[in-house]
């Protein structure tokens, strides 16, 4: 079960922080480039699809290995242990995460244009930034933890 729940994590963070990373390197530049916020849209129709299961998958795998490695689930929000410091900080990039994606996919993508197109990209560069925090502070939970 554990090493299900592990592959599931870690595929659907492939998902998540690679389609991020093609968005942020090479969608996003040629759509600036364009001034063309359609290269996006375009993008986004496709990658949403399983884009947003994947993030589903990941918290819902990501609360299961957190149970895993602490089961006492009201510990996780104390931070008093290298374990619980690491539950807390992805339960904060969640948080962040979710906050700039919906801000994202409710308030700029359904008026996007070539004049908020800049301020969907801080959106999304910071988007893929909190994508490849959650992969370093994942990779701690086996390598030591903060302490
Ligand atoms: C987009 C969101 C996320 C990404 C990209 C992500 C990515 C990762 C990666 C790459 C690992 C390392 C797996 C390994 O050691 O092989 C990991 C581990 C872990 N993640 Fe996440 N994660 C995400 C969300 C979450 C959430 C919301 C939680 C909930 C607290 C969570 C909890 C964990 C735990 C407990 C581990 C340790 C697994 C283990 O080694 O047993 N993750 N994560």
């Amino acid at each position: 079960m554990y090493q299900l729940l592990l592959v599931l994590h870690v595929l659907g963070a492939t998902i998540w922080v690679g389609g991020h990373l093609v968005l942020s390197l090479a969608i996003l530049p040629r759509a600036l480039r364009t001034r063309n916020p359609s290269i996006i849209l375009e993008f986004e129709s496709a990658y949403e699809r399983i884009g947003i299961p994947a993030l589903l998958v990941q918290v819902v795998t990501g609360l299961m290995l957190a149970h895993h490695w602490v089961p006492e689930v009201e510990s996780w929000l104390s931070a008093d242990t290298p374990l619980t410091r690491l539950i807390f900080v992805k339960l904060a990039l969640l948080a962040a995460t979710v906050v700039l994606g919906a801000h994202a996919r409710l308030r700029i993508i359904p008026r996007l244009n070539s004049d908020n197109l800049p301020l969907l990209a801080y959106h999304v560069v910071t988007v893929t930034l909190l994508g490849v925090a959650f992969l370093v502070a994942g990779a701690a939970f086996r390598t030591g933890g903060v302490n």
